[in-house]
């Protein structure tokens, strides 16, 4: 399963990086708001100086909604580095813009996936990765990771080579159940990440390790 990291913050994601474990990183516009980043230029330098910390994926998600403008904007996204994916939202000019951008080679990631449908729609069009919203549907008592099941079992009948990256993780049982169920990629945030780490046995043995070290060696 593939870690990528949901976050637009170039400390967070040096982190991540410096654990060894990241394979790419996502964004969206919220994302980049969050962080002050705004104009075309600033953008555009931002998602370069995120490609050099990275070693894999950087979804760089695209603001028009019609095809022309997306096709416009992804080519200039695509364009800054190799490890740059298109993010594509799935509306009508989405799909379309999927098919063109897969046409030509060009890594897409099609994002706001609230259904089996959308996905099944975005991999016909040739998307590299769909991004269903699991913590967004459990949300609106919604079951999230029941919509990863269904994605799974239909890529699966076909054979898709679109990917499944399980997006609005929450926490760390997001991630263990998407690798249970075979999701190829998970994006959230690094708490949720660092979260797998901890174990309170894993302390209390480290602790007590540590104490009987120390007495045989005082
Ligand atoms: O990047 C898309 C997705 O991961 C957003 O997550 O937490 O805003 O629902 P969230």
């Amino acid at each position: 399963m593939k870690f990528f990291i949901d976050t637009a913050n170039l400390a967070q994601i040096k982190e991540a990086q410096d654990l060894g474990v990241l394979d790419g990183v996502t964004t969206n516009p919220s994302l980049m708001a969050k962080e002050g980043i705004s104009g075309e230029k600033n953008v555009l330098a931002h998602y370069r100086a995120i490609c050099e910390i990275v070693n894999g994926d950087v979804s760089a998600e695209v603001i028009s909604t019609d095809f022309e403008g997306m096709v416009r904007e992804g080519e200039a996204l695509a364009a800054l580095d190799e490890k740059i994916v298109v993010k594509i939202p799935m509306v009508k000019d989405g799909v379309k813009a999927l098919k063109y951008f897969s046409d030509k080679g060009i890594k897409t990631n099609c994002t706001l996936i609230f259904s089996a449908g959308q996905a099944l729609l975005a991999a016909k069009a040739g998307a590299t990765y769909v991004s269903p919203f699991i913590g967004r549907l459990d949300d609106i008592s919604t079951d999230g990771l029941g919509l990863i099941d269904s994605i799974r079992v239909i890529f699966d009948n076909y054979g898709f080579d679109t990917e499944i990256l399980a997006a609005s993780v929450r926490h760390p049982m997001h991630i263990i159940e998407c690798a249970q169920i075979g999701a190829d990629v998970m994006t959230g945030p690094l708490s949720a990440i660092e979260a797998l780490l901890k174990h309170p046995l894993t302390d209390i043995g480290l602790a007590k390790f540590l104490a009987d070290h120390a007495k045989s060696n005082s």
